[in-house]
């Protein structure tokens, strides 16, 4: 049987797509119905970050159901939101200690750009409601968040519904938008935060989001170092809030819990989801600091928002369960070594003439694809370079996962690979293998 849309009742999220039928997930591997097994080489979307399988996880989940499966965030609490507050708040970064829990990324974004909105309003500050983001950034798909998004191939079609919030370049150094190099170009990239800011009137806006490490939309961009810290200083001195959008990089993927921690940067505000429950269960939350919920709880008596499934009683069971399966196995760690290594046998893959740059940070990485190596010309975008690389590797049993369009908005071509962080180095050493086996069969 094959599965697939048109048939039967399922909307799919690829109307083109024959879909494999999954059976069961072990580790870093998945199976379908076929027998046919997949080295699970992004996580999803980087989103399963404890592998497949895990009977603890099973057993948080099924411990809760038991007790109870639902309440109302408005009505009660559990003892598994109560306990996995107090575990998360521990290993948050300096000054953020209050939890707002959702189910998705775009949920914990929307959260944010209503808090930054409500928190200056209750300052008195009644013009700031902007949120100024980064091209090429991905924050979600929901209408505000989309806003935010700078993935244009995204926005495109919703343009008359989007909020009118301004975008600055993001420091993608490999095709530096301003043509510099680093360190000489003295972060021109950080500075046009500054000049978007003058322009567009600093009373007006109150946050500035990104990804410390950008994610899917270009693939794994590190930031120069001086880089984030300008940003924040930025900030500061307008007195605009920094939200630090962590969804993919947060909760170890980087190397550290959070990504930020890399340069030692303190946002005001923080958004996670993905990771946290290593997609066992939609989960997600958004950060903040004591003073801000302080003056909400002064003012207003609380904060204008919420959802049914907000402070899900279910999600935070397996939230704690996969924050402790974490730490017990040190994985925080393991993923920074791991990371290197992962790095190293990439770098390796540059010998092929169509890879253009390797990047990334812990196990947070992805390849970009040219057609020149030299002057980095991409592929023309009718190609389909990546979307060709990635069905031959699914074929060949890895899954990885595709970014195309980001340098003009039609052409660029990315892949991320963003294995779980309980992944073997032979394991890794796989990985390499079928990228070589398929990257040698590419273009002919
Ligand atoms: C950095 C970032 N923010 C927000 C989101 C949106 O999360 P979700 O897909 O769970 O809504 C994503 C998803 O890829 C993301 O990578």
């Amino acid at each position: 049987m094959e599965y697939g849309y048109p048939k039967g009742h399922i909307f799919y999220r690829k109307l083109g797509r024959i879909y494999p039928l999954i059976t069961h997930g072990e580790g870093v591997y998945l199976y379908d119905e076929k027998g046919k097994r997949y080295i699970d080489g992004s996580g999803g979307a980087l989103v399963v970050n404890i592998g497949h399988g895990q009977k603890e996880i099973l057993q948080s989940m099924a411990d809760q159901m038991g007790k109870v499966g639902y309440v109302h965030g408005t009505q009660f609490t559990t003892q598994s939101i109560e306990e996995y507050s107090e575990a998360l708040g521990e290993i948050l970064p300096n000054g953020l200690e209050k939890i707002y829990f959702l189910s998705g990324g775009s949920e914990a974004v929307e959260a944010a750009i209503k808090l930054a909105r409500q928190y200056y309003l209750e300052s008195g500050q009644t013009q700031r409601w902007r949120v100024v983001a980064r091209w090429q950034s991905y924050h979600g798909n929901t209408l505000g968040a989309l806003s935010l998004t700078g993935r244009v191939g995204a926005r495109r079609p919703y343009l008359p519904l989007l909020i009118d919030f301004p975008h600055f370049p993001p420091p993608y150094c490999y095709r530096c938008p301003f043509g510099f190099t680093y360190p000489e170009c003295e972060l021109e990239c950080a500075k046009a935060l500054e000049k978007v800011i003058q322009m567009e009137g600093p009373e007006t806006i109150s946050a500035v989001i990104l990804e410390p490490i950008i994610g899917a939309t270009i693939g794994a961009v590190v930031p120069p170092d001086g880089y984030l810290s300008s940003i924040k200083n930025t900030c500061e001195h307008y007195g605009i809030l920094f939200i630090d959008d962590e969804v993919m990089t947060g909760m170890g993927r980087t190397g550290k819990w959070f990504a930020v921690e890399h340069w030692s940067v303190s946002p005001d505000i923080m958004v996670l989801g993905k990771g946290m429950s290593g997609g066992y269960f939609p989960l997600s939350a958004m950060i903040t600091k004591t003073e801000m919920v302080d003056l909400l709880k002064e003012r207003t008596g609380g904060f204008v928002h919420g959802h049914s499934f907000s402070h899900h009683p279910v999600a935070c069971a397996v939230g704690l369960a996969t924050l402790q399966f974490m730490k017990e196995r040190n994985l925080v760690e393991q993923c920074a070594r791991r990371g290197e290594y992962l790095l190293k046998r990439l770098e390796k893959l540059k010998a092929f003439p169509f890879v253009g740059d390797v990047r990334g940070k812990g196990l947070m990485t992805a390849i970009e694809f040219v057609k020149d190596q030299k002057t980095k010309e991409p592929f023309p975008r009718t190609d389909k370079f990546t979307e060709r690389m990635i069905d031959l590797a699914f074929e060949n049993g890895l899954v990885l996962y595709p970014g195309t369009g980001f340098i003009d908005g039609v052409n660029g071509d990315t892949v991320m690979v963003g294995p779980p962080l309980i992944i073997e180095e032979a394991q890794i050493d796989e990985i390499i293998d079928i990228l070589e086996k398929t990257f040698s069969k590419m273009g002919r």
